[in-house]
């Protein structure tokens, strides 16, 4: 008899450890949209050292020597949104594949390029609109999923950046055309409207260029420059005297403010 009770009582126990389990599982996958997570895939691109993630559509070039790293990720078109999603960060996580999802494991990634899409291809055309994908390195995707599933359903949110120091500014172009990479962004990370200053001029508007370039037919060789950055949450940050008088083309100078 207390033989059969004691079963009976272990059962019970894992009855309500099943159904406590199933149910937390439940409301984590609501809690997921509540907290603002989207869903998503992700690919991956390029090798462990980050090698052809490099030179992207964003402008930034050496994604070392910027700070980015191999915390990077391409965005489909629908991401990218020509370019004015460079710079912002997500974070990502892997859901809803048992066998490749790493699970708890979530990855805060900045944006440095755009993952072309191909309208020829009638399979596996992640990258192409309305979809939302990520084409991450290869470190990064390993983080959150087994590497020989390919491509995983996942969800994704906006988080602001997390960058050292002051925002960054590397001066391009010639003694005609001013073209500047703008980088190292803190806050919500994507930069909206950039303007330049010289020492003898008022503030001039810029353009964007391409990805996070940005672009003045100026000529303001020999003479201090500030800069007003905006980012898409509507924030300026305004940073004085960044590029000091004698200033060359091809070199990067440091705020001392960021986001
Ligand atoms: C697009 O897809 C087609 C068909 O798979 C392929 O042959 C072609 O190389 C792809 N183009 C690019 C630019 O990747």
């Amino acid at each position: 008899m207390a033989k059969h009770q004691s079963f009976f009582i272990l059962f019970i126990t894992f009855v309500a450890i099943f159904l406590v389990e199933t149910y937390e599982s439940k409301k984590i996958e609501g809690n997921l949209a509540a907290q603002g997570w989207i869903n998503a895939r992700a690919t991956f691109y390029g090798d462990m050292g980050g090698g052809g993630t490099m030179q992207g559509a964003c402008g930034y070039g050496d994604l070392f020597k910027q700070g980015y790293g191999l915390e990077t990720t391409a965005l489909s078109t629908a991401l990218f949104n020509k370019g004015s999603t460079c710079g912002a960060c997500f974070q990502i996580m892997c859901v809803n594949a048992p066998k490749a999802c790493h699970p708890g494991q979530v990855i805060t990634v900045t944006a440095t390029n755009l993952c072309p899409p191909n309208f020829t291809k009638t399979k596996n055309v992640w990258c192409n609109p309305p979809q939302q994908h990520f084409d991450l390195t290869m470190p990064m995707f390993i983080k959150i999923a087994e590497q020989q599933a390919g491509v995983v359903p996942v969800v994704y949110r906006r988080v602001t950046c997390q960058k050292k120091g002051g925002l960054k500014f590397e001066i391009k172009g010639n003694s005609n055309w001013i073209l500047l990479l703008v980088f190292n962004v803190g806050g919500v990370g994507d930069v909206v409207n950039v303007k330049i200053k010289g020492s003898k001029t008022g503030w001039l508007p810029m353009k964007r260029n391409w990805g996070q370039n940005w672009q003045a037919s100026v000529q303001l060789a020999g003479q201090t420059l500030s800069f007003q950055v905006q980012t898409s949450d509507g924030k300026w940050v305004q940073s004085d005297n960044v590029a000091p008088a004698n200033w060359q083309f091809g070199q990067t100078f440091e705020a001392k403010n960021n986001f």
